[in-house]
C-alpha cells in the first residue's frame, strides 16, 4: 500500500470575475483548489491548515472510507469545524472507487469555493477498461456568487425569512472561469488543447452548488465510460446531463475538421419557472486542435446539441441509458434479499414561522425525508454514537412516510406540507441489505430534482420511473443485472427512483439532497450502520484529535 501527504490550505483572497472583485475562501489560492492524484489502493493523508476567518470540514465525496466515518468530513454528522488557525489531518482512503471523485467543504455552503478533483487511476499493473487514452483534461463545474462567502449569514437570514430570499447562483464556470459571453471573461476562457485522431479522457465534475447540469461539446460526440468512480458500459452521447455532486469520465476522439469548439456547460432547471432568477447560465471552454489552421476562426456557436434548460425529456433519456460496466473484472454485486425496506418521500414542505417575519405569514419553508425536516445536532452524531450521549439524536427515522397520499398529484392539500422537525436517524446492522425508494412529491406544487447523496457508499439505482412508484408493478421492472452504480442520484420532478446497497460499512453516514438549499432546508438524514461481530467489520476508533464542537451556529466566531 502507498501512502503520501498532501497539505491543504484555507484562507481568503481576493479573486475578481465577471468585472467584479470579492474576498473568498480557497485552497491553496486557487480556485477551484488542488487535484489529488492517486491510484486504487492508496492511503492519503491530507493536512487542512484552516487561516480562514471561520470554521470548516472539509469532505472526500464519492471516497467509502471504510470503517473510518471519522475522516469522512459533514458538519454535525461525524464532527465539528476545524476552528480557525488549527489544523485537521484527514485520512483519505482509495479502496473500491476508481475513475474521478472529488472533495469540497461540507458546512454551510462554504463547498461553493472549496473544492477539487480526486483522480483515481487503476492499480499499478492494471489498465482501464477501455484502450489507455492519449490525454486527459479535467473540468470542474463550478457556481460563482457575487456575494462571495457572506453564504453563512445569508443563509441565516433568509431561514428566519421564510426561505425565497436564499442565495442563488450568479452564474457557472468552468474551472473556475466563466469562459467568453460574460463580461469580462473571455480572457481566461479555459483551453483544451487536443490533438486531431486522438482520443482524450475528459474527467468532468459538477461541484456547483444548487443545479444539475447539461454538458456538450460543440460537434463531437462523447462516450461515456464512467460515473462516481465506477465504471459504465460505454455509451455515446452528445450531452450529459450531470447532478450537482456527480462525476462522469468521458472520452472525446478529436475527430472534426481541425479548429475550435466549444464545450458549454448550461443549467438544467427543473424548479417552477418563478424562482429562477439566474444571470448567467452558460459557462464555456474552448476544445482547441493543435497545428496549423487559422486561429481567427471563431468556434461554432451555440452547441446545438445543447439541450434547452428545461428540457425534462432529454435529461431522462440521457439517465435512462446508465448502465454499470458489468465485466468480470468490475463485476456487480446487487444485494439480493431484501432486509430493510424503505420508502421515503423527498418533499418540499414548512414549519411554523418562528417569528412573524416569514413569506408565507405563519410558515417558513422547508425539505423533508418522509416528512422531517433535520435539524443539526450541537454535538456530531458520530461523537454522540460512540459515546452514548443522549439527547442528540433521535434513533426513530421512519421506514414509510406517515400518511400515504397521491404524491405527485396537483393540488395537494397544504395541510400535508406540514412537517416534523428534529434529528432523526436510521439505525441499521451490519450487513443488512437496504432497498429504499425514494418518492418525488408535488407538494406546495414544488417539484423538482433532487440529487440524493450517500456518504461512505455507492448504491445501485435498480430503477426509475416518474409519478407515484407502484409496489406491484415497478419492481417487476427492476434491473439487477447492470443498474449504474453511483453515490448521487436525482430524483425526477414527479417521480422516483429504487436503490439498493449492503450496509457492510460501519460507521455515521450522511444522507442528503445534494443541492445546498434543500440540504440546508432539512432535506437531509444519517444512517448508523452497527459494528460486525469482529474487529474487521467494526468502527475504528477515533483519531487522537477531532476539532472540539464550538463552533455552533448560535455561537459563530465573530
Ligand atoms: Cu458532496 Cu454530503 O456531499
Ligand atoms: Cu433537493
Amino acid at each position: 500500500r502507498f501512502s503520501f501527504f498532501c497539505p491543504l490550505q484555507l484562507r481568503e483572497i481576493n479573486v475578481t470575475r465577471n468585472c467584479t472583485t470579492i474576498t473568498i475562501l480557497v485552497v491553496n489560492d486557487s480556485l477551484p483548489g488542488p487535484t489529488i492524484r492517486a491510484r486504487k489502493g492508496d492511503l492519503v493523508y491530507v493536512k487542512v491548515h484552516n487561516q480562514g476567518p471561520y470554521g470548516v470540514t472539509l469532505h472526500w465525496h464519492g471516497v467509502k472510507q471504510p470503517r473510518n466515518p471519522w475522516s469522512d468530513g459533514p458538519e454535525y454528522i461525524t464532527q465539528c469545524a476545524i476552528p480557525p488557525g488549527t489544523n485537521f489531518t484527514y485520512e483519505v482512503k482509495l479502496t473500491d472507487e476508481e475513475g474521478t471523485v472529488w472533495w469540497h467543504a461540507h458546512n454551510e455552503w462554504t463547498r461553493s469555493t472549496v473544492y477539487g478533483a480526486i483522480v483515481v487511476l487503476p492499480r499499478k499493473g492494471s489498465n482501464f477498461p477501455f484502450s489507455t487514452p492519449d490525454g486527459e483534461h479535467l473540468i470542474l463545474l463550478g457556481s460563482w456568487y457575487k456575494e462571495g462567502t457572506f453564504l453563512n449569514k445569508a443563509l441565516e437570514m433568509d431561514l428566519s425569512a421564510g426561505g425565497y430570499t436564499v442565495p442563488r447562483a450568479t452564474g457557472y464556470m468552468i474551472n473556475g472561469q466563466y469562459g467568453d459571453f460574460v463580461p469580462c471573461s473571455n480572457e481566461t476562457t479555459p483551453h483544451f488543447s487536443v490533438d486531431y485522431g486522438k482520443t482524450y479522457l475528459f474527467r468532468i465534475v459538477n461541484a456547483v452548488v444548487g443545479s444539475e447540469m447539461f454538458v456538450s461539446i460543440a460537434d463531437h460526440n462523447m462516450t461515456l465510460v464512467g460515473i462516481d468512480g465506477a465504471y459504465t458500459k460505454p455509451i455515446v452521447v452528445s450531452y450529459l446531463m450531470i447532478e450537482p455532486g456527480q462525476t462522469m469520465d468521458v472520452l472525446v476522439t478529436a475527430n472534426q475538421s481541425p479548429g475550435r469548439y466549444y464545450l458549454a456547460a448550461q443549467r438544467f432547471s427543473t424548479e417552477n419557472i418563478e424562482f429562477t432568477k439566474f444571470v448567467h447560465e452558460v459557462a464555456t471552454a474552448i476544445i482547441q486542435y493543435k497545428g496549423n489552421f487559422s486561429l481567427t476562426s471563431p468556434p461554432s456557436y451555440p452547441n446545438d446539441t445543447l439541450p434547452y434548460y428545461h428540457d425534462y425529456g432529454a435529461a431522462a433519456s440521457f439517465t435512462q441509458q446508465l448502465r454499470s460496466l458489468a465485466s468480470e473484472e468490475h463485476p456487480v454485486d446487487v444485494p439480493g434479499n431484501v432486509t430493510t425496506r424503505m420508502f421515503i418521500t423527498v418533499s418540499m414542505n414548512h414549519v411554523p414561522c418562528p417569528d412573524d417575519s416569514c413569506d408565507y405569514g405563519d410558515y417558513k419553508i422547508a425539505s423533508t425525508l418522509n416528512n422531517i425536516s433535520w435539524e443539526d445536532p450541537s454535538v456530531d452524531v458520530l461523537q454522540a454514537y460512540y459515546r452514548n450521549i443522549s439527547g442528540v439524536y433521535t434513533m426513530d427515522f421512519p421506514d414509510l412516510p406517515p400518511v400515504m397520499y397521491n404524491f405527485t398529484g396537483d393540488d395537494l392539500s397544504t395541510s400535508l406540507a406540514d412537517a416534523a422537525q428534529g434529528t432523526s436517524v436510521k439505525v441499521l446492522n451490519y450487513n443488512e441489505t437496504v432497498e429504499i425508494v425514494f418518492q418525488g412529491t408535488n407538494l406546495l406544487d414544488q417539484s423538482e430534482y433532487h440529487p440524493m447523496h450517500m456518504h461512505g457508499y455507492s448504491f445501485y439505482v435498480i430503477g426509475v420511473g416518474f409519478g407515484n412508484f407502484d409496489n406491484e408493478t415497478d419492481p417487476q421492472m427492476y434491473n439487477l443485472v447492470d443498474p449504474p452504480k453511483v453515490n448521487t442520484f436525482g430524483i425526477p420532478k414527479r417521480g422516483w427512483a429504487a436503490i439498493r446497497f449492503r450496509a457492510n460499512n460501519p460507521g455515521v453516514w450522511y444522507w442528503h439532497c445534494h443541492i445546498d438549499r434543500h440540504m440546508s432546508w432539512g432535506m437531509d438524514t444519517a444512517f448508523i450502520v452497527k459494528n460486525g461481530d469482529t474487529e474487521e467489520t467494526s468502527m475504528r476508533p477515533p483519531p487522537s484529535y477531532m476539532p472540539p464542537c464550538i463552533t455552533s451556529k448560535d455561537k459563530p466566531y465573530s
